[in-house]
C-alpha cells in the first residue's frame, strides 16, 4: 500500500478530528515582478489590514535561498524587522494572520515551512483533517514546529516532493487531494526560484497581471491590488496556477490546462484617511447621511412611487411570483436582515424570515420555486453566509445578494446583486454598511409592495419619509456632545440591558453589539416584553437599561415595561421621539430624537446606539476602537 493509499484510508475513517489551532480571516499577498518586491508586498499587506489580524510575515527567494521574516503584532513591526534584517527578495509571498485557535505569536505566523526550509506556504482557510495528516507525517519522523494546520500543508508537500520527481506542480496537485477543508494557498520553493504556485478551494484567491505578464500579483482580496491596473481572475475548485514572469499556467483539478476569463481591475490609488476624526468608526458614523443617499441614488422612481435596481436581474414577473423570502446573514448584517424581514412581512405582506447563516445550512431549509433567498454581507466574504448561499443554491433557490464590496465572492455566487455603494468600511465594527443595508431593504420592500397591493400614493408616501432620513440623521449627529455627556455618565457600569419592541428590538440588538465590540462591556438585548419572563431577576441599581421607545405602535407597552424597571431601581436611559413627553416622568436620562414613521425609526435610533458605544469606549480608555481585540472585518471561516 502506498503512502497516499494509507492516508486516503485514514481519511475514510469516521474519526472526528479536533481542530486545535488554525488560521482564519487572514490575508494573502504575493508578488512576481521587477519592482521592489518587499515594498509592494508590504503595501499589499497594509491594504489587508482592515480585515483584522494579529501577526504578519513574508518569505521569498534570493540567490536560491528561502528567506523569511515574521512577527506577532502589526505590520509596522514587520517593517521594522525587515529593515533590521536588511532583507532583499526577488519573489515573495506574504500574509496577515488572524488566530482563532492557538496563540497569535511569531512562531504561528505565516509563512510556514517544511523541516528543510525548502518551501514556504501562506494559507487562508482550515485544513479540517490536519490532525490525521500531522500524525501520519510525525510517524515518518517529520518534526513540526508550530501548532497550525498550515504547517501540515508545507510538510506534506515536502514529504511528497521526491516521489513526484521534484515536479512541484504534480506534487502539489496530488497533495491537495489529501486535504479536507477549505484553502487558498501561495507557495514558493527554493528549487524553483522564479515560481509562485497558487491554489484555492472554497476560499477566494485572485491573481492579477499586467498585459505582458512582467508583473503578477496574488491576493485573497483584490482590494489589495489598489494602485495597480491589472487583468484579474479567480482560482476556484482546486485549480492550481503556476506563476512566473511572463507565464501564467492554470490547471483544473483534472490537470487540464485552461485559459481563465479575466476582468480589468482599475486599481486607482486610494488612501484611507480619518479626515480629522479620531477613529475611522467615528468618521463612518458621520458619513451616514451621505451613504444612505448613495444607497438611494438611482434606485428611486418618485413618479411611480417605487424602487428600481440596476443590478436586479429578476423580472417583475419573477418577483411577483415570490411567496416566501429567507434572508441570511451574520452579525450586524443579520440585524439588518431582521429589520428587512419585518418590513417585507409588514409592508409587502410576504412571508419572510431572517436566518442566522451559520445555523441555516444545518436546518434542511424548505425552499420552493417561490422562495427567494436574500444574502446580506458587507464584505461579501463571510464564510457562514457563503456556505448558506451554497446550500440554498443546491436546493435550487434564487439568490439575491446585498453587498458593499465589488467583486467579492458573494457578488459572484449570487444570481443577482444590489450594491450598497457605501464606500470602504475600514472600522471592523460596522456602522454605515448597516444603515445602507436597511436603506436597500426598505427600497426592496417598497418594490415588492408596489408589485402587490401598494398604490402609487402609498409608495410615494413611503419614499417621502425615507428621503427625510439623511436630514434626520444629521440632526441626531448634531447631538454628539449631548450623547457623549450621557455616555460618560453611563461608562461607570459594567453590564447593560438594551430593550425595545417591534422595529426597536433590532435597534437594541445592534446597539448592544456595538457596545460589546468596541468597549468590551457586557450588553444584552431583549424585546421589552420579555424581561418579566426571566431577565428582570437581574435588575438592580447597578444594571442600567437603555430603552428604545421610538415605535409608536408599542410605545405605551414599552412605558409599562419601564415602570416595572424603575420600581426595581434600574437606571434608565430612554431614546425617544421628540414629542414623547410622558417619558420625562420615568427615565433618568433621555435622548430625544426626531420623529419618523415606525418602519424607519431604526435609522435615528441606530445612530444614537453607535455614538453611545463609541463614546463609552473612549470614556473608558479603549485604544483599538477601529480594530477591536479578537475581531476581524471579514470572517472567512465557519
Ligand atoms: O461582512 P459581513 O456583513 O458578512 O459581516 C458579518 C459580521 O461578521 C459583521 O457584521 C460583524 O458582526 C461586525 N463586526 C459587526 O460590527
Amino acid at each position: 500500500m502506498s503512502n497516499f493509499d494509507k492516508i486516503n484510508l485514514i481519511l475514510k475513517l469516521e474519526k472526528k478530528e479536533e481542530i486545535l489551532y488554525h488560521n482564519a480571516m487572514c490575508g494573502i499577498f504575493g508578488y512576481i515582478g521587477e519592482k521592489n518586491t518587499l515594498q509592494i508586498c508590504l503595501k499589499g499587506l497594509k491594504q489587508l489590514e482592515y480585515r483584522g489580524y494579529d501577526s504578519a510575515g513574508i518569505a521569498g527567494i534570493k540567490n536560491n535561498n528561502l528567506i523569511f521574516c515574521k512577527t506577532s503584532g502589526k505590520i509596522f513591526a514587520l517593517e521594522k524587522k525587515i529593515e533590521k534584517q536588511n532583507l532583499e527578495l526577488d519573489i515573495a509571498i506574504a500574509h496577515t494572520r488572524w488566530a482563532t485557535h492557538g496563540k497569535p505569536d511569531e512562531k504561528n505566523a505565516h509563512p510556514h515551512f517544511d523541516t528543510h526550509l525548502s518551501l514556504g506556504v501562506v494559507h487562508n482557510g482550515i485544513i479540517e483533517n490536519y490532525a490525521i495528516l500531522k500524525d501520519f507525517l510525525k510517524n515518518k519522523n517529520i518534526k513540526f514546529s508550530t501548532e497550525t494546520d498550515t504547517e501540515v500543508i508545507a510538510q506534506l508537500i515536502s514529504y511528497n516532493y521526491e516521489k513526484y520527481k521534484n515536479n512541484l506542480y504534480l506534487t502539489v496537485h496530488e497533495s491537495l487531494k489529501l486535504l479536507k477543508g477549505s484553502f487558498a494557498i501561495a507557495l514558493i520553493h527554493k528549487d524553483h526560484p522564479n515560481i509562485i504556485l497558487a491554489a484555492a478551494r472554497e476560499s477566494p484567491l485572485a491573481i492579477g497581471f499586467i498585459d505582458n505578464k512582467n508583473e503578477i500579483l496574488i491576493s485573497s482580496d483584490p482590494n489589495a491590488f489598489i494602485g495597480h491596473n491589472l487583468n484579474v481572475f479567480y482560482l476556484r475548485n482546486d485549480e492550481i496556477a503556476l506563476l512566473s514572469k511572463k507565464s501564467i499556467k492554470t490547471y483544473t483539478n483534472q490537470k487540464k490546462l485552461i485559459e481563465k476569463k479575466t476582468s480589468l481591475l482599475e486599481g486607482k490609488n486610494q488612501t484611507f484617511s480619518k479626515e480629522g476624526f479620531d477613529h475611522f468608526l467615528l468618521k463612518e458614523i458621520f458619513e451616514q447621511p451621505i451613504t444612505i443617499q448613495k444607497a438611494m441614488l438611482g434606485n428611486i422612481s418618485e413618479d411611480f412611487g417605487t424602487a428600481y435596481f440596476e443590478g436586479l436581474k429578476f423580472s417583475s414577473t419573477e418577483l411577483m411570483a415570490i411567496k416566501h423570502i429567507i434572508i441570511i446573514a451574520c452579525g450586524t448584517s443579520w440585524h439588518a436582515a431582521y429589520i428587512g424581514a419585518s418590513l417585507l412581512e409588514d409592508k409587502a405582506r410576504i412571508l419572510t424570515t431572517a436566518e442566522i447563516a451559520s445555523e441555516f445550512r444545518f436546518k434542511n431549509p424548505i425552499i420552493s420555486e417561490e422562495t427567494l433567498i436574500i444574502a446580506i454581507s458587507q464584505s461579501g466574504e463571510t464564510a457562514d453566509t457563503l456556505s448558506a448561499v451554497k446550500e440554498a443554491k443546491a436546493k435550487g433557490a434564487k439568490i439575491l445578494g446585498i453587498c458593499n464590496v465589488k467583486n467579492s465572492t458573494l457578488t459572484r455566487e449570487a444570481h443577482s446583486c444590489i450594491y450598497l455603494n457605501a464606500g470602504p468600511e475600514i472600522s471592523v465594527c460596522s456602522s454605515k454598511a448597516f444603515t445602507s443595508q436597511i436603506t436597500i431593504l426598505s427600497l426592496f420592500t417598497l418594490l415588492m409592495a408596489r408589485l402587490r397591493h401598494f398604490t402609487k400614493e402609498d409608495g410615494q408616501k413611503f419614499l417621502s419619509e425615507l428621503k427625510k432620513i439623511p436630514k434626520i440623521i444629521n440632526q441626531v449627529l448634531e447631538k454628539q456632545k449631548e450623547i457623549k455627556k450621557i455616555s460618560i455618565k453611563y461608562s461607570k457600569y459594567k453590564n447593560f440591558f438594551f430593550i425595545g419592541r417591534k422595529y426597536m428590538y433590532a435597534s437594541c440588538l445592534e446597539a448592544a453589539l456595538k457596545l460589546k465590540e468596541i468597549s468590551y462591556l457586557n450588553a444584552t438585548s431583549y424585546p421589552a416584553g420579555e424581561l418579566k419572563h426571566g431577565p428582570i431577576a437581574l435588575i438592580n441599581k447597578n444594571l442600567p437599561v437603555i430603552a428604545f421607545c421610538s415605535n409608536k405602535q408599542t410605545y405605551d407597552k414599552t412605558l409599562n415595561n419601564l415602570m416595572e424597571l424603575k420600581a426595581r431601581e434600574a437606571p434608565i436611559l430612554a431614546i425617544a421621539p421628540n414629542n414623547a413627553k410622558e417619558i420625562l416622568q420615568i427615565a433618568d436620562d433621555i435622548i430625544f430624537i426626531p420623529n419618523t414613521i415606525d418602519e424607519l425609526a431604526i435609522f435615528p435610533t441606530t445612530i444614537v446606539g453607535q455614538l453611545f458605544a463609541y463614546n463609552i469606549a473612549k470614556a473608558i480608555g479603549i485604544k483599538d476602537i477601529d480594530q477591536p481585540r479578537n475581531l476581524a472585518k471579514s470572517v472567512t471561516v465557519e
